[in-house]
């Protein structure tokens, strides 16, 4: 396969938002990252380079890295980190994936400022499941912090509390006019009166699910997460950490400008938000507003609509796009997402009783001084234990109101959940919640599944999974499980190697809400890990949680 390689230098490099300059890590200077195209199929090669002060690790999210773990770009999962001054060159191979996905920094909070867009065309001589666009943006979704992230992070894991808020919201990393001393750099797309345009959104947002909507304009939804679905037409987006979307706008209102703009869609913490924003700017002669006026979006805590809006996504399920969905389920699990009080994860904790969170209430600790992938490549005991449960010990029933016992208590391990080779798995995804809580975005690695069904309140095995979508369910990487609902997903574990799985809100994910499964090497030779290549990062030294 032709290989396009490119250059990730990462680096600090300085760059000003909200009027105040700060030093921060980026790839190759640029803020968000520079975005790699690619064609179905192809191999993408990447030479990371560590030219900062800090370790570093990079994900390519949604890609499945088939029979290659080695380059998948996590830290104690898969690698070490690459040091200062180290370099690692990463394979992506592309498979089936075709649409928008992203790369991004995988260790502590790095992902806040390291990360950029893949965009997956067709291949040659192929075309879109949809009329061809007059032309197309990446629309990257972020958050700014005026501190250094890394500060932040650390602080947060040192006091064992929620991080600090971030103090802006941001489209292609601009806040947009709302925002102080970010008006003249407010993203602007320019569109021709009657043309079609294809917007290519990221959420890379750390903490927020974000609805995005354009002023006076309908958006036709027709991919998500690097596969295409049906046509949606909607007037507004809901859009998760983790997830992708790609949708077409057709410049079809009277010419002049229309904001648009991504508000936080819901949030358990008492906060001001100030939506990002950009401007739709039609191309002629008009006068346009002296304010255009913001769209109206639904309400703040929104539960109902955003769960309402992907419940909607449709595989597209044709002729062409086949769909393949698991019918001989040989794995039936249930995982609960909790947030849960426990113990400090370091030893400098003050704040005894801090937030945790878990899948099946057990709260993920790394290894230390070996990665998962390497132990169980090199059969070395002890990194980890091959018995995450199936089912949670107790199952929280909110139905009965809040019951302490059930939540309070959290078990920190390090246990994978092992997997031979072309099994089909389902899912039921619980979201369990005590207090103050929100949906989870649970995001896989090496795999995307089938999610054939949603709901609210406790899942019933037996009302729920008739209502099951066997036909036509959409197809993601990272799927939004309401709070205090569920989701159902299928996939078939035919990727051999060591995948994540985790809540895509990095609050969460730093207080435990992870897990990882072992796909087992099948019988054929092509049904094999490969071998790692020869510059696989070191561990130098044990690693910070
Ligand atoms: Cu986008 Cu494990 O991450
Ligand atoms: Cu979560």
């Amino acid at each position: 396969v032709h290989a396009l390689v490119h250059k990730f230098e990462v680096r600090r490099s300085s760059h000003t938002r909200l009027c105040s300059t700060k030093s921060m890590l980026t790839v190759n200077g640029q803020f968000p990252g520079p975005t790699i195209y690619a064609r179905r199929g192809e191999l993408v090669v990447i030479d990371v380079i560590n030219r900062a002060d800090a370790n570093i690790s990079i994900h390519w999210h949604g890609v499945k890295m088939p029979r290659y773990p080695w380059t998948d770009g996590v830290t104690q999962v898969t690698q070490c980190p690459i040091s200062p001054g180290k370099r690692f060159r990463q394979r992506m191979l592309l498979s089936n994936e075709e649409g928008t996905l992203f790369w991004h920094a995988h260790i502590d909070w790095t992902r806040a400022t390291v990360y950029g867009a893949i965009i997956i065309l067709p291949p040659k001589a192929h075309t879109y499941p949809f009329p061809k666009p007059h032309a197309q943006l990446p629309i990257l979704l972020g958050e700014w912090w005026n501190a250094d992230v890394q500060q932040v992070f650390e602080k947060s894991i040192a006091e064992g509390v929620a991080a600090d808020f971030s103090d802006a919201f941001l489209m292609n990393g601009q806040p947009g006019d709302l925002y102080p001393c970010s008006k003249q750099d407010t993203l602007k797309l320019s569109v021709e009166p009657g043309k079609t345009y294809l917007i290519r959104m990221v959420n890379a947002m750390m903490n927020y699910i974000m609805y995005f909507k354009i002023k006076d304009h309908n958006v036709t939804v027709v991919g998500m997460d690097g596969a295409y679905t049906k046509p949606l037409n909607t007037d507004h987006i809901a859009i998760a950490p983790g997830q992708t979307m790609d949708f077409l706008l057709e410049a079809n209102q009277p010419p002049s400008r229309y904001y648009m703009a991504g508000r936080v869609w819901a949030s358990p913490y008492w906060h001001t938000y100030i939506p990002t924003t950009g401007i739709v700017e039609y191309v002629g002669n008009y006068t346009p507003p002296s304010t255009p006026v913001l769209p109206s979006f639904p309400g703040f805590q929104g539960w109902a609509e955003s769960t309402h809006f992907s419940k909607r996504l449709r595989s597209l399920a044709n002729d062409n796009y086949p769909i393949k969905l698991p019918m001989n389920i040989t794995h039936n699990l249930f995982f609960t997402l909790t947030i849960n009080v426990g113990p400090c994860f370091s030893n400098s904790c003050k704040n005894d009783g801090r937030l945790l969170a878990s899948i099946n209430n057990i709260s993920m600790l790394y290894p230390e001084t070996q990665t998962i992938l390497e132990a169980y490549y090199k059969g070395i005991g002890g990194v980890f234990t091959p018995d995450f449960p199936a089912k949670p010990s107790t199952i929280f029933d909110f139905t009965q109101g809040y019951k302490p016992e059930d939540e309070g208590h959290t078990q920190f391990g390090t246990a994978v959940y092992m997997l031979d080779y072309n099994s089909e798995v389902e899912i039921v995804l619980q979201g369990t919640n005590f207090g103050i809580g929100i949906d989870h975005p649970i995001h896989l690695h090496g795999h995307n599944f089938y999610v054939i069904g949603t709901g609210f309140g406790n899942f019933d095995p037996t009302t729920d999974p008739p209502r099951y979508n066997l036909i036509d369910p959409p197809l993601m990487d990272t799927v939004s499980v309401p709070k205090n609902g569920w989701s159902t997903i299928r996939f078939k574990a035919n990727n051999p190697g060591v995948w994540y799985m985790h809540c895509h809100f990095e609050r969460h994910y730093t207080w435990g809400m992870k897990m990882v499964f072992i796909v087992k090497d099948g019988e054929a030779p092509n049904e094999k890990m490969l071998p790692p290549p020869p510059d696989m990062p070191r561990c130098e030294a044990p690693s910070q949680q």
